[in-house]
């Protein structure tokens, strides 16, 4: 634990509820790697003051905050700069404070998702095929824009409550294709990437619903889900010999440019921190 005096720079993350957060690990663990005066602690911050809590960030000199359920649109209207990206997602999960108290918002869950696509999988060309999006909330929305930024030509997208994968096609232009749930088997015969972006396949929930036999053996199967890391729908695709991207990777990626923002320096995604959170 650092020792945290008032030179100490401080950052947290916000949510409802929090207990479970791996941040504080991972952020403080950099903070000791790099050996920058700074911690990481959690905010339980309930439903509704949000607009209190974004304001106490300058109020308190914090550094700033990553921001999970179910604040992240509300940390995007509570800002005084969001930018592009956060506003096209419609979701904001990291703050900064500015010199003059100013509060900016950010999304690095696209970054955290394409990042660890690109280094678990580095063969994986965005071009070389449609992907197949499973899942229409939130995690959905930072995976699309991930994706159609990274040149895929083609998503098909399919939700079990179709009127949320059509909202999103609608939002997110041409490239989407929307099918329904009952298509979803058939589509996997098309996809070059398939991403898992609900949570079927947690701990304590059902495994997702998807028939792989149809599954190009050149394609690559993803999930945002990491407990378990390897997923009901990673095994599967493993067994096939098809080749798989654990979700841990996004958790950790999408740390780092906030704590760049934060702090100045663009830490690594070592062996070490992630055998640490996956111990926690
Ligand atoms: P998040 O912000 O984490 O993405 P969310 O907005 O609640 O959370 O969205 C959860 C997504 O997982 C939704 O697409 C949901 O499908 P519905 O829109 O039909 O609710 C999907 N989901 C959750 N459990 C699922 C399951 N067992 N099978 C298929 N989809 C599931």
């Amino acid at each position: 634990m650092t020792n945290i005096s008032a030179n100490t720079r401080l950052a947290g993350v916000i949510g409802w509820p929090i207990g479970h957060s791996k941040s504080p690990l991972i952020h403080n663990y950099w903070a000791r790697k790099y050996q920058i005066d700074a911690a990481y602690g959690v905010f339980a911050v309930p439903p509704g003051r949000m607009p209190e809590a974004v304001r106490g960030l300058a109020a308190l000199g914090l550094a700033g905050a990553n921001i999970t359920v179910p604040h992240k649109e509300a940390a995007l209207v509570g800002a005084d700069h969001p930018d592009a990206l956060a506003t096209r997602i419609g979701a904001a999960n990291t703050l900064v404070v500015r010199p003059d108290g100013t509060i900016a918002a950010t999304n690095t869950d696209v970054f955290g998702f394409i990042e660890n696509l690109r280094q678990g999988a580095p063969d994986w060309q965005a071009a070389a095929g449609p992907a197949l999006v499973v899942g229409a909330g939130g995690a959905a929305r930072a995976v699309i824009v991930g994706l159609l930024d990274a040149g895929v030509g083609q998503i098909l997208l399919t939700n079990r409550t179709l009127v949320r994968a059509e909202g999103l096609a609608a939002e997110f232009g041409p490239r989407m294709k929307v099918l329904e749930w009952s298509q979803r088997h058939a589509a996997v015969a098309d996809a070059n990437l398939i991403v898992n972006t609900t949570a079927a396949g947690m701990h304590g929930q059902p495994h997702l619903d998807l028939d792989l036999n149809a599954i190009q053996p050149a394609a690559l199967v993803t999930d945002i889900v990491y407990t378990p890391l390897e997923t009901p729908l990673l095994a599967d695709a493993r067994k096939r010999g098809v080749m798989t991207v654990d979700g841990l990777g996004m958790l950790l990626h999408q740390a780092r440019p906030s704590f760049k923002a934060w702090f100045g320096i663009l830490p690594d995604v070592d062996d070490h921190l992630r055998a640490l959170v996956l111990a926690a």
